[in-house]
Parts: C-alpha cells; structure tokens; sequence
C-alpha cells in the first residue's frame, strides 16, 4: 500500500534505483563536499546511510538548511552496496535541490541532538522520546512481543475476547481500585476500571473452553517502583479442564519459549546496536535470548520450599535487609528477585502459596493450607506471571468468601452462580506485558515499556 521504501523492506532488498524513502534525520554530517545523514523512518531498529554529494556551489545553502529532528522526504536516490563500509548499503542522492524535499521544519531548540541519549533525560520529554532508537526499538520489540502471543494463542485453539473495563467487582480484593464516575456515581451505580479481566473470562472459559485477552489493567496502588504502574496491560488466559498447577506452568513455559523465540528470530530486527549505558547491551540481551529459548524446565519449587531457601539464606548468610522471609508472609520483591536472580539464576516457578498470602477464587490444597496456584518470576524483575485453577466448587467457594467477609449475593453473584450452572474444573494466568518486556529487553524499569506511562508520580500527558 505505500507508494515509497521502508528502511526495513530496502535492508530486506538488493540494490536499487529511483527510491523514494521519507523519514527523520537522526544526525548529519557536513563534510566539504558531501554530507552524510542518517535517516530513521521508524520501520527498523537501523537506520539508512544517505550520501548527499555537493554537486556544485549553488547548491551549498540548501544542503546546509538540512538539521537533526526534520522530517524529509528523499526521491530518484540510488540504493547501492557498500562493501568496503561498515553498513552494507547507502542511499545516494543525485541533486538535493531536486531530491529532497523538508517536510516538517525543527526549531533551534530540538532536543535530540545527539547519536545516543540518556534514559533519564529522555523521560524528561514523553512527546519525543520515542525517536530515540532505544526507545522507538522497544515500542517495535513490544509490538513483536503481542503479535506473537497473538499466534500462539490462535495455534491453541484459544479464542480472543474482549471483557469490560468497567466492572463492579474488585477481583483480586486489594482494593486498589479506581473509581469511574460521571456526576455522582456511574449513573447512579457503583462501579470501578477492571484490576483484572479474570473473573469475566472464567465466565467466558465456560462458554467457550479457551480464552484469553490482551487488555489494559488498573491499579490505584502508591508503589512508586519501577515494577508498578497504575495502569498496564495484562495478558490473561483461562481454560476449561486444565487438571493442576502443573498444567498452568508447563503452558506458561511453552508460552513464553514460544513467544522468546520469535524475538531471537528476529533479532536484526529487534535488538538496536546502539544502547544507552544504564542499560543492558545488545549482547547480554541477546544471551538471555538464546538461554530462555533452551530445552529443559525451568525450576519450580513449592512457596514452602522457597521459603526454607529463603530463610536459610537469611540466617546463615545475609539477611534480608528490609523482610525477614517468613511462612505465611507474601513474598517481598526483593525475596522474588534473590530467588530468580541469584539463586536459581533463571525463571522459576514458585507453586502453593498460602492461602491468606493470594485472592478469595484460588483453589484450595487437600492440606487445608495452601492453594493451587503459581507466580513466575525472573531475574532482575521479580513475579511476571500470576495464575491459579479455580475454586469451581459451589459450596467451597461461599465457605472460602464468608471466611473472608465477602458478600456473595451482591456483586459477585454472578460469578458466584457460574459454579451452580455447568461448572467445570478450570485455571489460568494473567502476565504483566510491561514487566515481560522490559525483562526481555533489558531496560530495567516498565515506566519505559509503555508509550505513555501511568503511575502514582509524574506529568500526565
Ligand atoms: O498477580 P496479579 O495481581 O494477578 C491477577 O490479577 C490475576 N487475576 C490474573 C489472572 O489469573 N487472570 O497480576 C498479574 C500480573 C502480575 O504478575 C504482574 O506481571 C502484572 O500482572 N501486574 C502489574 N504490572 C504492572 N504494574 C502493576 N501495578 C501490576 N500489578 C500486576
Ligand atoms: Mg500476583
């Protein structure tokens, strides 16, 4: 459908004439009779060489009126290798009179100067910021990110729903809702955005055997973490007859091996060379990549044996500065992260927390203790994954509310009657994409993973 070259399908061709590319000038220079820019059109982690020679005087103004930040648009140049360079094409431009055309002007002040800029000074401008490579790649990595969960879960037989973002019901019982209102309530009703799809996809399982879905998630929580947003997407799938925990995990590692390896596929195209230096560089990056994509399990271990891990590590080596581990207690991020990072230095699943430390629907364990449910977590990042089977006994589930003083018969009835009509065993999982991303990508903090980011602190665009 264009009738012009993307950077992407120009690397992805041979040599060429009469090319029409547009773009913005990530940085120029002038030379005494030639000028080199480099173009950016948004389409590739690379960008294009273009050789501007000064053919003659008269042409010296408008070669100078080129800057860093404009928008031009390039046409009749010649896409020709270049083996003795380090990139392996670039484009020549006959007359920059004829040929290039400045779309969109900059003022003085542009802010972008320079090849590669620092992570916290980009966050300082949210309305450019992505025109870094570093950060532009990233929104490219996410986008591959999605596209192939998307695949994976039509391979599965897995059907893509939509559930409201407006609901009425609290689903993980935190009560870090935020509140939707109009005048007074929301026409005249209480009613609050989704903390999580999950409660509607267990009715939607039911219907359809297998669902998931891509959506936003909010969270009206303080935590100002570079792990917490207050609004975020989540992936959540649920599935009839899924018979235990083990079930949920090995399809989470299937998941994510699958997901992994479309991204080291497509590495050229995905990972930048150049990389702000409080980030991980393009070959640590890479060698994640390439581990996560090996056979064999990723280790999981029972909330009680990590504990005793934990706990061991605690008394007889370093404790734990802020949290002493301890049974019974949710673990704390940093717990999550020693284990991932340090210890098992890998992914691990962690399964059977106790019942108290996870929401009211979790299925219980034949000890009376514990459900049956997982988080995944991972090196630098802590949990990303957090999935359960479900309560699906009628009887159980009301004991399990009015042990916690929920009300069964106000908004959760619905729900509540799904276990009276047809009920089926069944389990699933929410993923955090920001928290996916930027663990694969390397970056460290999710506020970067989301174009526009939403937290307790900061400006609101
Ligand atoms: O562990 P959570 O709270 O689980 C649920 O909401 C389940 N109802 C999901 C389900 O089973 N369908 O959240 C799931 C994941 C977390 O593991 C984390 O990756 C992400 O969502 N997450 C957040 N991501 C960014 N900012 C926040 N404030 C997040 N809270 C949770
Ligand atoms: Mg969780």
């Amino acid at each position: 459908f264009r009738s012009y070259h993307t950077v992407r399908a120009l690397y992805d061709s041979g040599p060429h004439k009469f090319v029409e590319v547009n773009g913005w000038i990530q940085s120029i220079r002038h030379l005494k009779r030639i000028a080199f820019i480099d173009l950016r059109d948004g389409t590739s982690t690379r960008s294009l060489k273009i050789a501007i020679p000064l053919v003659d005087q008269s042409l010296t103004e408008p070669l100078k009126s080129l800057k860093t930040g404009q928008c031009i648009s390039i046409s009749q140049a010649e896409w020709v290798p270049t083996p003795q360079r380090e990139q392996p094409f670039e484009l020549r431009v006959g007359n920059v009179l004829r040929d290039v055309q400045i779309l969109g002007n900059v003022t003085s002040q542009y802010p972008l100067q320079k090849k590669s800029h620092s992570l916290p000074f980009l966050r300082t401008l949210p309305h450019l910021k992505h025109r870094s490579n570093y950060l532009g790649s990233l929104l490219r990595f996410r986008s591959h990110v999605e596209h192939a969960f998307i695949q994976f879960f039509a391979q599965n037989e897995f059907i893509k729903v939509a559930p409201p973002l407006i609901t009425s019901s609290d689903c993980e019982g935190g009560g870090e809702l935020f509140k939707v209102e109009d005048s007074e309530n929301y026409f005249g009703r209480s009613a609050y955005l989704t903390v999580s799809a999950q409660l509607h996809l267990e009715a939607l399982s039911l219907a359809l055997n297998r669902c998931y879905t891509l959506s936003p998630s909010f969270r009206a929580e303080k935590s100002d973490t570079n792990r917490h947003l207050s609004e975020f997407w989540m992936l959540e799938a649920e599935w009839c007859f899924a018979k235990d925990v083990s079930e949920l995990t090995h399809f989470t590692q299937n998941m994510l091996r699958s997901v992994i390896k479309s991204c080291y596929d497509n590495k050229n195209e995905l990972i930048p060379r150049i990389i702000p230096q409080e980030s991980e560089q393009a070959s640590t990056i890479l060698q994640r990549l390439e581990n996560l994509c090996k056979d064999g399990n990723w280790p999981s271990v029972t909330y009680t044996e990590a504990i005793d891990i934990l706990r061991d590590q605690h008394v007889n080596v370093k404790p734990f500065p802020n949290y002493e581990p301890q049974w019974g207690s949710a673990l704390q991020s940093e717990h999550e992260k020693w284990l991932a990072g340090e210890y098992f230095q890998s992914p691990v699943f962690v399964t059977d927390y106790p019942k108290d430390c996870k929401a009211f629907y979790m299925k219980h364990n034949d000890d009376g203790q514990t459900v049956a449910c997982f988080d995944l977590l991972v090196p630098g990042m802590g949990e990303i994954v957090g999935g359960s089977m479900r309560e699906n006994d009628y009887t159980k589930l009301i004991k399990e509310m009015d042990r916690r003083q929920m009300n069964h018969n106000g908004d959760l009835d619905w729900y509540v009657s799904l276990r009276q009509e047809g009920s089926a065993p069944h389990g699933g999982f929410g993923l955090g994409i920001e928290r996916l991303v930027s663990y694969l990508y390397g970056n460290r903090n999710i506020r970067d993973a989301i174009p526009f980011h939403r937290a307790a602190t900061g400006t609101i665009e």
